[in-house]
């Protein structure tokens, strides 16, 4: 409306000043036209279509973290305190010499660098960030797990994480004095009824868990139910409490998401906005009949929380990797999903899980969790596999696509190498230092 007044208004003051122009009306004659050309600049920069994807693209600084029914924790501040904690905390692996934090580091947008992750051993896959897990539903590459706190637990028993085991991670909360009083001020009193006690405080066995070594699974099958259930208990208490820690890991609006935020502002002043091949490279990236990218990289993350195939699957070779078709077996079968015993959700608060697609017609095999573009410029190398060191090969594996089945969903992607430079300056757009 604004606009339109001011355009009128230039528009009336150009016929009627034009006779002036020698005259020193005449300056204000420029000035209109000038805003005229800036106004139409805008304009005919972004369609109306254009400007609704980006807006759907941008981040707010205070997008609200979803609900999360399983976790009665999640979003209690002494908890993200405790679990904070136990991330950074190495006497919670095996041998002493590894936490969460040795490979989703703060100082690296939470992630290591590697191409795969090494903890006690070597890891098949690459780290991913976990700023913004809060948002996802499922976690892992592959989904294998449907909850943050369920994600958390894993590490610790897996043998090339952690390699630790259930028991060894609630003995050290219940003697350590600090940890034990955080976790009884949050969950009430460890052993109730005294169940688990002299298990876990006598120190005959160091190890027990149903995933590890076969000594450790050996001592595990030795307890009655009652022992596991106890244990299981604070086990999952401890990833609740890691998990509301990570729920506070917020990515930040970047570059990017302040020039939609400009462009959608009344003024339509962009100020700070982005370079001439960032807004090429953005046209590439939001224009469907050009490319693909928006189908599955898409939302403030740009990821469409699914699993897609890309061709990335290994099916041959030593490192066998099926990706999303394990994933949705093992996540029905985790003790610690959102309808497992441990959840404090009510079953209909389980939507994912109870309509997950088990339908082996759909292309699990070679599937993979779409991951969020944000803040690639710190989180190299690329994939599941960490395949690729630069962004550039990235989208060079885009462009190579054939019309075959190898390439899963993907279609062919023609587009010149100066337009391959123009998307990945968009991409970085994405980041901020
Ligand atoms: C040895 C390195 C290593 C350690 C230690 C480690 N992680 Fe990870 N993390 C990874 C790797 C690798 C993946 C991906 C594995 C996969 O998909 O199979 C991952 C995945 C995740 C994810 C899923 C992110 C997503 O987008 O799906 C979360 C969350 C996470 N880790 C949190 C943790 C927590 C909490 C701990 C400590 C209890 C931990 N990690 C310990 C390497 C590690
Ligand atoms: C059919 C869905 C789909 C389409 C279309 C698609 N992607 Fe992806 N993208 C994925 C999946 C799945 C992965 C992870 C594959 C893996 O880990 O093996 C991925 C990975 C990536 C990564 C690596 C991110 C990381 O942290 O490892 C980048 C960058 C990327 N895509 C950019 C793009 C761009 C740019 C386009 C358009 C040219 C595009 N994608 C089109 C599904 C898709």
């Amino acid at each position: 409306m604004q606009r339109v007044v001011s355009q009128t208004m230039c528009r009336w003051w150009q016929s009627y000043s034009y006779q002036y122009w020698r005259s020193g009306i005449g300056f204000l004659y420029l000035v209109c036209a000038l805003l005229a050309v800036e106004s139409s600049a805008t304009e005919s920069l972004w369609s109306d279509r254009e400007v609704r994807i980006l807006a759907s693209l941008r981040l707010h600084k205070d997008m609200p973290v979803p609900d999360s029914p399983s976790n009665r924790v999640a979003n209690s501040d002494a908890a993200a305190a405790f679990g904070g904690q136990l991330f950074f905390d190495k006497r919670l692996s095996r041998n002493g010499a590894i936490a969460c934090a040795s490979c989703h580091q703060p100082e690296r947008y939470f992630v290591d660098n590697l191409t795969k992750a090494d903890g006690v051993g070597a890891n098949m896959r690459n780290t991913p960030t976990i700023v913004g897990s809060a948002y996802l539903s499922w976690f892992y590459w592959d989904g294998r797990r449907d909850s943050l706190w369920a994600q958390a637990l894993t590490p610790f028993e897996a043998p090339a994480e952690m390699g630790s085991s259930r028991l060894a991670v609630v003995r050290m909360i219940a003697q350590d004095k600090h940890y034990r009083s955080a976790y009884e001020a949050l969950f009430g009193p460890l052993f109730q009824g005294g169940i688990g006690r002299d298990v876990v405080m006598s120190e005959k066995l160091s190890h027990a868990g149903p995933l590890g070594s076969k000594e450790d699974r050996r001592a595990w099958q030795s307890f009655p139910r009652p022992v596991k259930q106890a244990i299981n208990e604070v086990f999952a208490n401890v990833g609740k409490a890691i998990a509301a820690y990570e729920r506070t890991l917020k990515p930040a609006p970047t570059r990017f998401d302040r020039y939609v935020e400009t462009l959608l502002s009344k003024e339509k002043r962009i100020d700070g906005g982005l370079s001439n091949d960032e807004i090429a490279g953005a046209k590439i990236f939001i224009d469907a009949q050009r490319s693909q990218c928006l189908q599955c990289h898409n939302g403030p993350l740009f990821a469409n929380g699914g699993f897609h195939n890309i061709g990335t699957g290994n099916f041959d070779g030593s490192e066998l990797d099926f990706g999303r078709v394990f994933g949705v077996r093992a996540v029905l079968l985790d003790e610690f999903n959102c309808l497992g015993r441990y959840s404090d959700a009510k079953p209909t608060q389980c939507r994912e899980l109870r309509f997950l697609n088990r339908n082996a017609h759909v292309p699990l095999e070679g599937a993979y969790k779409v991951p969020g573009l944000r803040q690639l410029s710190q989180t190299k190398p690329y994939m599941h596999d960490g395949r690729f060191e630069r962004l550039e090969q990235v989208i060079d594996f885009y462009r190579a696509a054939k019309d075959d089945s190898a390439n899963g969903e993907l279609q062919p992607f023609v587009i010149s190498d100066r337009e391959a430079d123009q998307l990945k300056a968009f991409l970085l757009s994405l980041s901020d230092q």
